[in-house]
């Protein structure tokens, strides 16, 4: 394994310890590149059918490259514009009403709690928030669906194994995977999950605006698509008789661009085709537990955490920390409302990223 090659393929490492893939991962040079090229394409040649057919093509790799980061069939993935598109689909499909309960987590991002709040509201559906570890236990007789993250935003917690026994008993899970793809290893058959819905832009570098939704196989009927515009239909010419995909394509987003998806299938091939997926894995997650156990040997308080690859801890002003660790080129972040600092460390940074920022840490 070479994490050096992989390293050198992003030019924000040269000056900057970065270490905010959390929010976006960092860009690959072969990877704007490629979206560089696109745009070459659509400039000069002009936006008609090869475009199109490139688009299309392009977009059957992205699924691809997608499926492969969660051991799922390709036809289980749809293209999404972002983590919470994925969330809202599975919500607004479900055929859930007042006398139901959600379960979720205290650890949740707004792009899951927006989404449930609503779904509270419209649906007098009942949301029942109880402790991150606790999911599992927490389910009764009411529960229709436990919406929570894979891993946790806040923390780097990863959600209960047991998840996986609810999902047996026929309880359909929802996984905001917004900080496990891309980061951790992940196969949906082990998770039994019934939903996966995550980000492009974070661990999978890809650009804002790309996402992922992963539905079981045995829901693709029972989740039916919430909006079927002429890109998500199995034959777009059939007029008002045109359905569906009958898999998790219908889910797919009404639009993404050519360079968009030549731009996410460049950053995943970027990781692919130096150290490999399963070594950027491992390298990041020793990386990260490296940082928590330097930060807990300097006194500070490391948020309870799992072999992820965030490292959150206990800072007196951790929005102040932040911009002081900005100052020397150092990115991290405050997370509104919690007291920690957060380092998102990926298989792309390396020793001397975390010395910066220890540095900052008397
Ligand atoms: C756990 C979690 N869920 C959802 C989101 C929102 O992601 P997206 O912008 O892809 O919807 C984030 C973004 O940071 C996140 O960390």
């Amino acid at each position: 394994m070479e994490p050096a090659r992989l390293r050198a393929a992003y030019p924000v490492l040269r000056e900057t310890a970065y270490l905010n893939a959390g929010t976006c991962g960092p860009v690959a040079e072969e990877a704007a590149q490629a979206a560089r090229a696109e745009l070459h394409v659509a400039t000069d040649d002009g936006r008609w059918m090869p475009y199109f057919e490139r688009m299309i093509d392009l977009q059957t790799r992205q699924r691809s490259a997608y499926a492969a980061r969660l051991g799922a069939a390709a036809s289980d993935v749809a293209l999404t514009t972002s983590t919470s598109e994925g969330i809202v689909r599975v919500l607004a499909g479900l055929d859930l009403g007042p006398e139901d309960e959600i379960i979720t987590s205290d650890e949740e991002h707004p792009g899951l709690i927006g989404p449930l709040g609503h779904a509270a509201r419209r649906l007098q559906v009942h949301v029942r928030t109880v402790p991150f570890e606790r999911l599992a236990e927490a389910v009764g007789p009411a529960t229709k669906l436990v919406a929570a993250s894979h891993v946790s935003w806040v923390t780097g917690q990863v959600a209960p194994a047991e998840l996986r026994d609810v999902a047996a008993r026929g309880i359909p899970v929802l996984l905001d995977g917004a900080q496990g793809v891309g980061a951790i290893p992940i196969d949906v058959a082990e998770l039994r999950c019934t939903f996966y819905a995550a980000a492009g832009q974070k661990w999978l570098g890809g650009p804002v605006g790309t996402g992922l939704l992963y539905v079981d196989p045995a829901w693709h009927e029972r989740l039916p698509s919430i909006g079927p515009t002429y890109l998500n239909l199995q034959d777009p010419g059939a007029g008002l008789d045109a359905a569906p995909h009958v898999d998790a394509r219908r889910h797919d987003a009404s639009a993404l661009s050519a360079e968009a998806s030549a731009w996410a299938v460049a950053a995943h091939e970027v990781v692919d085709t130096t150290i490999g997926w399963p070594a950027a894995y491992e390298h990041a997650a020793t990386l990260a537990q490296q940082l928590a156990d330097e930060l807990t040997a300097r006194g500070r308080e490391v948020a309870p955490r799992g072999r992820t690859t965030l490292v959150s801890w206990v800072e007196d002003d951790p929005k102040a920390f932040a911009q002081r660790a900005l100052a020397h080129r150092v990115i991290v972040r405050d997370l509104p409302g919690w007291p920690y600092v957060r380092a998102s460390v990926g298989a792309w940074n390396d020793e001397s990223d975390l010395e910066r920022l220890l540095a900052l840490i008397p």
